[in-house]
């Protein structure tokens, strides 16, 4: 089966092309073109909606020809077509969803929704990539490969982006129940706000993490929000057992602010804030306390969940997947507790369109088809 994604819920613009064999559930990625907007929206700190959507408009088509060029593969050969109908920016969503649908009505072929989540996720199922960190040596990368073609379930997968943070269990695939997930920002958000705050270049995912390596994260005792609360999920479940899995992220970016502000980082106590992250040591030890601060959160969460829902995998998804000190913890924790950790390769964790080609491939299988007249964009889809 030859399927094509499309991804552009945000500010990548993001065509790829797949090939997949129904029987053993295996996927290769022929291409995966990302157009990243990053330049364009560095200069405000952040994505602006307008900005995006008409640049996934300029980009759609050199991106869709040039994935198609790289997979070496004609338009006709397509079998199904897989978009991001949401969530996410709703002028950026119907760019992607648009082109999905005339190329679903031009061609005579089906399209395949995918919620951006649910891609996230199935960047795990793109099979075993030599090149990921995530496995360090040959046999690390056989049982990456049997576990990805097989997974043991339950599972539950970690998803942390700039725009959610939740746990969700899977008991099989494409069956989904959010056991948690952030009461305010996201853990990426968090990341992005911290990174302004220290005078790091956009996005500060990246950036913070780069700089957290030359600190030391227990210089600052920054808050562990709700690590051992007994907090309801916002779902609807409040059973005793699924107490406590809640994030919230926006405390700690205020604790970093107001140590920046009141703290008397020399050589001059009331410099503005811009003038004390010039200093390069502080600045290291404030982004490494708090990278931990918010690992300590994650992991603990998650690993409280994985015991009580006595999980076999334990899986993580999205942008912040990428940070080193995340996936090394969690994988630490894991085999602790003699579960699985899966995690994709570094290049699949910020948004592309080879996972949502590969989530396309596992709702293929199920016979989860639409026409193109079916498929509208919904900038607040839900995952269940
Ligand atoms: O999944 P993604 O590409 O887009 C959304 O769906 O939101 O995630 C982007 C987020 C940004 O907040 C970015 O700062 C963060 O992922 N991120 C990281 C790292 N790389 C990207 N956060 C921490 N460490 C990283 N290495
Ligand atoms: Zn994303």
């Amino acid at each position: 089966m030859k399927i094509l994604g499309i991804e552009t819920s945000c500010d990548e613009t993001s065509v790829a092309i797949l090939e997949g064999t129904r029987r053993t559930k295996e996927l290769k990625i022929l291409s995966n073109i990302v157009s990243s907007q990053i330049d364009l929206h560095a200069k405000y700190g952040g994505v602006v909606p307008e900005v995006a959507s008409r640049a996934h408009m300029e980009n759609m088509i050199p991106s869709l020809k040039a994935s198609l060029e790289e997979a070496k593969t004609d338009l006709k050969d397509i079998d199904i077509i897989a978009v991001t109908i949401g969530p996410g920016l709703i002028g950026s969503l119907l760019v992607g969803v648009n082109t999905a649908k005339a190329l679903a009505y031009a061609l005579g072929k089906p399209i395949v929704a995918v919620n951006h989540l649910e891609g996230h996720i199935y960047a795990n199922f793109v099979g075993a990539n030599p090149k990921s960190d995530l496995q360090s040596d040959e046999a690390d990368l056989r049982s990456a490969k049997a576990e990805i073609l097989n997974p043991k379930f339950p599972l539950l997968c970690l998803i942390v982006s700039g725009g959610h943070t939740s746990l969700v269990l899977m008991e099989k695939h494409l069956k989904y129940k959010i056991i948690g997930q952030t009461l305010d920002d996201a853990a990426g958000e968090a990341f992005d706000k911290v990174g302004k705050l220290l005078g790091l270049s956009y996005p500060g995912g990246p950036s913070v993490e780069k700089e957290a390596k030359k600190g030391s994260p227990c210089a600052f005792d920054f808050p562990r929000p709700l690590i051992k609360s007994k907090d309801y999920s916002i779902k609807d479940d409040i059973s005793p057992t699924n107490r406590g899995y809640n994030f919230s992220f926006s405390g700690l970016k205020t604790a970093v602010l107001y140590k920046i502000k009141n703290e008397k980082f020399p050589p001059e106590a009331n410099q503005p804030l811009v003038e004390k992250m010039k200093n390069k040591k502080i600045r290291a030890d404030l982004a490494a306390s708090f990278q931990q601060a918010v690992i300590d959160v994650l992991v603990e969460k998650t690993f409280k969940a994985a015991s009580l829902y006595k999980v076999k995998t334990i899986m993580l998804a999205g942008g912040v997947a990428a940070n080193e000190g995340l996936r090394n913890q969690l994988r630490a924790r894991s085999s602790k507790l003699g579960a699985n950790f899966v995690a994709p390769s570094a290049n699949l964790c910020t948004d592309n369109a080879a996972m949502i080609g590969a989530a396309g491939f596992f709702k293929a299988i199920e016979g989860k088809f639409s026409k193109w007249y079916d498929i509208n964009a919904n900038a607040n889809l839900k995952l269940i």
